[in-house]
């Protein structure tokens, strides 16, 4: 017997947001990824269709990131053997930058959740989302599953705590992020981190942070466009996204608030006070890439207030 199911989606995210390496990220309306549900005659949870990944995703539950998301969850609430089959519907591009694996293992969580009747809260669905993102990035951070899962901007305190607050996203605040068609493993950009900071650049990176933060707060565009300069991180990856920082000067001549790389890249993303200044800033972004003969793709978002969510 074919039982009906529920469809899910999970938004793309940008991580870091420059200035919060690994403890902040923001939701974006598109692109994202599906998922749908069902209950399944046939004992414990199968994939049984994967579309718009060019075969690069596993089907085995044991391997894929939504399903493990999945597994951890129905492991949680008693039901790991119901039968269930999910469908996994890629909207975004892998290794972008743009939280890809983030999005399949909050989708797989949140259908869960929603084909069991909402057992548990959103929020608390974070930590089973985690452990899916886990298995992709190899690396414990939540800067894209608990915006992708929310919605909004999160900081997040602890990573092992999992300890998240929204920040409020003042009026008029756009994302506009350009992904060039290259990949870049988030395993590669991390790996040449190097694991040591001065004391003088934590000084400055924890001055922007909160500066940021305070800008937020009080929805003042001058002083988030001030905070946005990440003294750590992006001077180590920038070297690898070709015409980064060409793009990076197109963004900010355009009047973005600031321009960094999304996540480990090579997404790129700016900031800005309202859609006009996002739209030329995304034009000019991408006319740099067009010049080096990269293909882009170009996503305008205000922050996205829900993040997933049941169609
Ligand atoms: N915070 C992570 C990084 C996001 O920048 O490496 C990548 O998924």
């Amino acid at each position: 017997m074919k039982h009906t199911g529920i469809k899910v989606f999970a938004p793309a995210s940008v991580g870091n947001v420059i200035v919060g390496f690994d403890i902040m990220g923001l939701a974006l309306n598109k692109p994202g990824d599906e998922i749908i549900a069902r209950f399944s005659d046939k004992p414990g949870l199968r994939i049984t269709k994967v579309t718009g990944a060019k075969g690069r995703i596993p089907s085995e539950v044991e391997k894929n990131t939504a399903s493990v998301a999945a597994l951890s969850f129905l492991d949680h609430i008693g039901e790991k053997g119901k039968g269930i089959e999910i469908e996994i519907h890629k909207k975004m591009p892998f290794a972008s930058g743009l939280g890809s694996s983030a999005a399949s293992a909050v989708a797989g969580v949140f259908a869960m959740n929603e084909l069991f009747k909402r057992p548990l809260q959103k929020r608390e669905l974070l930590p089973f989302a985690v452990k899916g993102e886990e298995l992709a990035s190899k690396a414990l951070h939540a800067d894209n599953v608990a915006p992708s899962l929310m919605g909004g901007i999160i900081f997040i305190r602890n990573n092992h705590e999992l300890d998240i607050q929204r920040l409020p996203a003042p009026k008029g605040l756009y994302a506009t992020v350009i992904h060039p068609k290259i990949e870049i493993k988030t395993s590669e950009s991390r790996g040449v981190l190097n694991k040591h900071i001065t004391l003088n650049n934590h000084v400055l990176q924890s001055g922007n942070l909160g500066g940021f933060i305070i800008g937020l707060f009080k929805s003042d565009f001058d002083l988030i466009g001030r905070s946005l300069n990440d003294i750590l991180i992006e001077p180590q990856r920038a070297g690898l996204i070709p015409g980064f920082k060409d793009v990076k000067n197109a963004a900010l001549e355009q009047g973005a608030l600031g321009c960094s790389i999304s996540g480990a890249g090579p997404s790129i993303f700016a900031l800005s006070a309202n859609s006009f200044i996002a739209e030329n800033v995304g034009s000019a972004m991408q006319k740099v890439f067009h010049d080096l003969k990269i293909d882009s793709e170009l996503f305008i978002s205000t922050i996205n207030p829900e993040g997933a969510f049941k169609y």
